[in-house]
């Protein structure tokens, strides 16, 4: 099997193309030689190596900045995947396409006013651009009628590139007090487990005479999140503790404090309930999902002590 995989720079897409091999052969261009706000570029890229399926993680992530770059937000996260959509119909090639939690707006609760977890069938809402721009890639994608999945993920950490786990392992080293958000409920999702995870949803596609089968048994939207919630103040507090434990900080571990989101203000609003429910994924692929503790531990076991 053919395989396009952009973003291999990225926190995912680098997860991915350590695991990809198996599957298939792997063809994953740096953005200097496919630029994905360059429609005409990424057309012929696709029709050049002729893909069976398209890998799609790279995306424009930058929240905050999204809210004044709009336009090429747009361009890489909703653009982008329309052209991967149309180019992959016409080859009859499967497209899969990472989203966010951020296409909510946060407000769900249950009946008790508790925060609860959204599934596929929720209305969207999104709040911010980069929230907007992610939704109408989805859309595109599910107009085009190209073979599809659309996986919903939140709270992306790895050990390579710029996520909270490397930043709070950094301040925990540098300060004695931190000070996180903790009225903003999500779940962690380590980028090697999404990457793993996402090679186990797609083992079904090896064989090639039943591959359009697959599709159409399988294709949709889903939500890829690890089981369990937390708010940020958690999710720092368990880092911390975990690093405390491997002896990586070097001192005394910070003391935390939680904080309201109004305290940390930031140019693009965040949903205050982003948890992605995923009974639609398990069922489908009989999958268990790990609670987000243990694949942090999993993860910060890879990091050096300094
Ligand atoms: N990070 C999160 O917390 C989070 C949460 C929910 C959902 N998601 C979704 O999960 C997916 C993976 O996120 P991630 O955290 O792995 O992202 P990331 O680490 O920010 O990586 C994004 C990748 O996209 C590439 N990219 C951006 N603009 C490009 C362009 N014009 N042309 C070519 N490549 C371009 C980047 O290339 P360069 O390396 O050259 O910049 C980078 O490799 C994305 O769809 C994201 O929307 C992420």
């Amino acid at each position: 099997m053919k395989i396009l995989l952009t973003g291999s720079n990225g926190q995912l897409g680098n997860a991915l193309q350590a695991i990809l091999s198996p599957l298939g052969s792997v063809y994953a261009p740096l953005r200097a030689e496919l630029d994905l706000s360059n429609p005409d570029q990424l057309r012929q890229r696709i029709r050049e190596f002729q893909p069976d399926l398209i890998i799609n993680p790279a995306a424009y992530t930058a929240v905050d900045l999204a809210e004044t770059e709009e336009k090429l937000a747009h361009a890489i996260n909703a653009e982008a995947p329309a052209i991967m959509a149309e180019e992959a119909r016409k080859l009859g090639a499967g497209l899969i396409h990472y989203s966010t939690d951020y296409v909510f707006d946060g407000e769900k609760l249950d009946p008790h006013g508790q925060v609860t977890a959204y599934q596929e069938t929720d209305a969207t809402n999104p709040q911010n651009v980069y929230g907007k721009t992610k939704l109408a890639g989805e859309q595109a994608i599910q107009a085009s009628g190209c073979q599809h999945l659309i996986l919903r993920t939140s709270w992306v950490y790895s050990l390579h590139g710029k996520n909270f786990l490397l930043t709070i392992l950094r301040l925990a080293r540098e300060r004695d007090q931190l000070r996180i958000v903790n009225d903003q409920w999500g779940i962690p999702n380590s980028a090697t487990w999404l990457a793993e995870t996402t090679c186990k949803l797609l083992a079904g596609l090896q064989q090639e005479n039943a591959r359009t089968d697959w599709w159409a048994e399988h294709g949709g939207l889903y939500h890829l999140s690890a089981a369990g919630k937390a708010n940020w103040f958690e999710f720092a507090s368990a880092i911390v503790a975990q690093a405390d434990q491997q002896n990586m900080l070097n001192k005394a571990a910070p003391a935390l404090t939680g904080i309201s989101s109004s305290e940390y203000p930031t140019p693009a609003r965040r949903p205050h309930n982003s948890l992605l429910g995923t009974q639609k994924l398990q069922d489908k692929f009989a999958l268990d999902l790990p609670d987000w503790q243990q694949c942090l531990q999993a993860c910060m076991q890879g990091v050096q002590a300094t």
